[in-house]
């Protein structure tokens, strides 16, 4: 038997956060879509997930909860490997960059790049985002914030080891010219080598000495290993490179896919290859960088409050439907926007509709017509075929989606064959055929085709939904694993006539959308109001003898808590009265070169005449939110007595220009 041929994909290792959102499942559940789908056609499959644990994003969250930093990620790796188990992720490792064999790894790698030449200690002085972990120029700076996530960044001074970046940049710059696959889609190609290799690259800073929490640069302890470089080799520490027994690194390295979201691209397709080729290593096959799973507009993220439960979709809908969602919503490549009416459309639509009717009408039909027993087909006819030669010859045209990691596209090719069927079924009429006893082999070959087709349906959808097929083939009578498989798919007849089809349940129950919008919304308002309600609860009362302005210890903000808020000026450009709303006002302001819309409460205090001018001071970066219809992006900041009976706006003292950062 010859041997099987390997695949090696990874999802980058993740950031431990308390809750993951469906825009991180969302890289799993390709991976392991992907992972499923490789099995599936006979590959020797390794699929590497993992967690990122040092940083000092990490090191100060851990500060902030009053735990030490291990006990902080321990416990949240925890969380995330229950998620992965509840989406069906089934990874074949899971790497924490804080496991001894990555900690002992990284240090050997880091001490070979030095001993070689290629990292050396000099002086860092420059601007870094913490939330990013990463290292900015000012030219690199958008209006003055971290060009990624917009938000501020700090300057640092220090003693540091660098990584010669610069001296590998035109043979990186040959090598992606030359390797059209190695970054795709294509256009993130184009990104890379216009925006970052081919301005040129800058020895990269690859120590910090302010940083505990993280790997100790085992010859100079007084440094820490940067984040990213620690980060990126898990992708063969995992594998047991440069250990005692690197036999799996042997057999996987180099991976195949790199899965990775578009703002990490960028150190997956410079850093890491030039990591590898100073360490003599082969380059992984390709780097694939998806898009985002927006809301509103934005990138989900917990700090912009507009996130979406994973748990919570697939406790209520299943973890096969929001796999499905997830893959067929967009193209892999492409952002998409997630909203609970496009999932819950979804899952009508080609779940309860497509593919549950396709299943239930045939088996309902068949123990009408004959008693559940699966009919033997006589002869097909030209309708058959075409229906057949549809069927038999789906796996190319997933295969080829698949490969090409268009999970959506392979799912849109099998919904062919299920609408096909559906209209199968309307043009064969077998409530017609059932009248007439000379009908009766007719009707039996109109059933084996159904029942036949939902067969290689299954199979087909299983590397992305992976409980339903188990669900469909016990209601149409199949037990045979041979037919179960890849290559059953190939061939029309896996069905076997004289088995029992056996009704079962719906297999995703039509949800009534209103209903079900109303309940969802009304839940995502009690989730803000507990949200609310505990951050109320953790704040100490001032003692009774203090000043209200004096605050208490646990009051104090942290400079990293303040980071977060981008205040700005603002120039009211328009405002009017929000209709069939007393208390609000809707201002167009103008921020620099941008305009936006901004709801606030101060309709009895302001008239809209009054507002029109006026220099106000902007909380930008709040998640925008609908108040009476109307979209409001940030917030004017105002002072208001205890019983709100006064308000005043908070505006600039001087004519500064509107844009203008407050802080
Ligand atoms: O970046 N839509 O970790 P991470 C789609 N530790 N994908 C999203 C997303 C969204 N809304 N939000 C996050 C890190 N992701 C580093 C990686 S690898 C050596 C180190 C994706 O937890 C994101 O694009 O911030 C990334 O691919 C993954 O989740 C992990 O993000």
């Amino acid at each position: 038997m010859s041997e099987k041929q390997k695949f090696y994909i990874t999802t980058p290792i993740y950031y431990p956060s308390d809750n993951l959102h469906i825009g991180h499942s969302y890289c799993s559940t390709a991976a392991d879509t992907m992972a499923r789908f490789k099995k599936q056609t006979g590959y020797d499959v390794f699929f590497l997930t993992g967690t990122d644990e040092h940083g000092q994003k990490i090191e100060r969250k851990a500060e902030a909860a009053g735990v030490t930093p291990q006990a902080y990620v321990d416990n949240i790796v925890a969380g995330i490997k229950d998620l992965w188990k509840l989406m069906d992720v089934e990874y074949d490792d899971f790497i924490r960059t804080t496991d001894e064999r990555h900690v002992k790894s990284v240090q050997k790698i880091f001490k070979k790049l030095h001993d070689q030449g290629d990292i050396y200690k000099s002086e860092y002085e420059g601007l870094y985002c913490t939330p990013c972990e990463s290292f900015w120029t000012e030219l690199q700076l958008k209006d003055g914030c971290c060009p990624d996530c917009g938000r501020p960044v700090e300057k640092t001074r220090e003693e540091s080891y660098f990584f010669r970046l610069s001296k590998y940049q035109d043979w990186l710059i040959d090598y992606i010219k030359t390797h059209p696959d190695f970054i795709q889609p294509p256009s993130r190609t184009t990104e890379m080598l216009n925006n970052f290799l081919i301005p040129g690259l800058q020895d990269l800073c690859v120590s910090r000495t302010t940083l505990k929490w993280g790997i100790p640069v085992d010859f100079d302890p007084k440094h820490t290993v940067y984040v990213w470089v620690d980060a990126l080799t898990n992708y063969i520490n995992a594998l047991g490179y440069g250990s005692d027994d690197d036999t799996l690194y042997q057999k996987y390295w180099p991976a195949d896919i790199h899965l990775v979201g578009k703002e990490i691209v960028r150190f997956h397709t410079i850093i890491w290859p030039i990591m590898l080729h100073a360490l003599g290593l082969p380059l992984p096959k390709q780097v694939f960088g998806h898009g985002w799973l927006v809301m509103g507009g934005g990138k989900m993220s917990k700090s912009k409050g507009n996130v979406v439960d994973p748990v919570k979709l697939c406790n209520r809908y299943s973890s096969d439907a929001v796999r499905y969602f997830l893959m067929r919503e967009m193209p892999f490549g492409s952002d998409g926007e997630f909203t609970n009416e496009a999932l819950i459309k979804r899952i009508n639509s080609d779940l309860a509709n497509d593919l549950g009717n396709l299943v239930s009408r045939s088996v309902a039909m068949n123990e009408k017509y004959f008693g559940g027993v699966i009919p033997t087909p006589a002869e097909y006819t030209e309708l058959d075929q075409k229906l057949i030669d549809m069927a038999t010859s789906l796996w190319q045209r997933v295969e080829k989606n698949m490969n090409g990691l268009q999970f959506s596209g392979a799912l849109v090719e099998i919904w062919k064959l299920i609408g096909e069927c559906n209209k199968y079924i309307d043009l064969t009429t077998p409530w017609i055929l059932a009248k007439n006893e000379a009908d009766r082999p007719r009707l039996g070959t109109v059933m084996y085709v159904l029942l036949e087709c939902a067969r290689i349906v299954a199979v087909l959808i299983a590397p992305t939904m992976p409980r339903t097929p188990a669900r469909i083939f016990a209601q149409i009578g199949l037990d045979d694993e041979n037919q179960m498989t890849w290559e059953s798919v190939k061939t029309f007849g896996g069905v076997k006539p004289g088995s029992m089809v056996k009704k079962g349940e719906a297999l995703f129950p039509r949800i009534d959308i209103a209903k079900e919008l109303e309940l969802l919304e009304a839940e995502r308002l009690a989730a803000i109001a507990e949200a609310e309600k505990a951050a109320k609860k953790e704040e100490i009362p001032a003692p009774a003898d203090e000043e209200k302005t004096v605050f208490t210890q646990k009051d104090l903000c942290q400079f990293d808590d303040f980071g977060k808020i981008q205040l700005v000026v603002a120039k009211v450009l328009k405002c009017e009265k929000v209709p069939k709303a007393d208390k609000l006002l809707k201002s167009t302001l103008k921020v620099g070169d941008t305009e936006r819309i901004v709801v606030s409460g101060i309709a009895k205090f302001y008239t809209p005449e009054e507002m029109v001018g006026k220099k106000v001071v902007l909380l930008a970066n709040l998640a925008p939110r609908k108040i009476r219809g109307v979209e409001s992006h940030g917030m004017l900041l105002c002072a208001a007595n205890a019983d709100d009976s006064k308000l005043s706006l908070l505006t600039v003292d001087s004519d500064m220009e509107d844009g203008c950062e407050i802080g």
